[in-house]
């Protein structure tokens, strides 16, 4: 299918990553905008905070972290303290969220909670991960899309074991593709309206 004209719809990419698992999900998610035809930027969450007034020009803000300790990272919640300076700049832009852990669970939906809630706080709209659950029949495998059977926003599983150019699996980086394709979209939708 034809990328859709996105026509100068701006979507910016902000984690934080300590071992880089986080990152190549990121970098998924941008690769998702990009062939939606959108521009996006990637920042990690150090870069971020220095280059905080700039975010005002995005559509929408994609914010992305490890669980650490059942919550997000240090280097990530710094970028949301600092993020007060924004305040009132990002109402009514879009946000979305991607988190990655090393356990199955690992207490992943707590991110993606405290990325929502976040966003709410400064009055975004979420977009949710809108893909339905893989990996929960007997027909389902680890190599589905959404294995892990989120709906909040996109997760993903890498083991402690492996570096970042093998985990997480390519299941997950193809569930945070379609998180950027998916903003990408409601983004031009929010624009230009819903098209054919
Ligand atoms: C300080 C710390 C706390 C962690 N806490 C959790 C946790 O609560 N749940 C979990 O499943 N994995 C936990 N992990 C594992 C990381 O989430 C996992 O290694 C992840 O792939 C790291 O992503 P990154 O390479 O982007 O930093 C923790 C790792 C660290 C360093």
């Amino acid at each position: 299918m034809a990328a859709p004209d996105c026509g100068g719809i701006r979507v910016a990419v902000i984690f934080h990553s300590g071992e880089g698992h986080t990152a190549t999900l990121a970098q998924a998610v941008l690769r998702g905008v990009e062939e939606s035809g959108a521009n996006g930027e990637l920042f990690d969450a150090a870069t971020a905070i220095l280059r905080m007034q700039e975010l005002q020009r995005f559509d929408a803000l994609v914010f992305g972290s490890p669980t650490y300790m059942g919550s997000v990272s240090a280097g990530f919640k710094a970028f949301m303290e600092e993020s007060r300076l924004a305040r009132g700049q990002w109402r009514d832009k879009l946000a979305a969220g991607f988190t990655n852990s090393a356990s199955q669970s690992g207490d992943k939906l707590n991110t993606l909670v405290q990325l929502a809630i976040f966003a709410a706080q400064h009055g975004m709209l979420w977009v949710s991960l809108g893909l339905r659950a893989g990996n929960n029949s007997t027909q389902g495998s680890v190599d589905d899309l959404n294995r892990l059977g989120s709906f909040l926003g996109a997760m993903a599983q890498s083991n402690v074991d492996q570096g970042a150019e093998q985990a997480p699996p390519e299941s997950d980086r193809a569930t945070a593709f379609c998180l950027g394709q998916r903003v990408a979209t409601v983004a031009r939708q929010m624009r230009y309206g819903v098209t054919q």
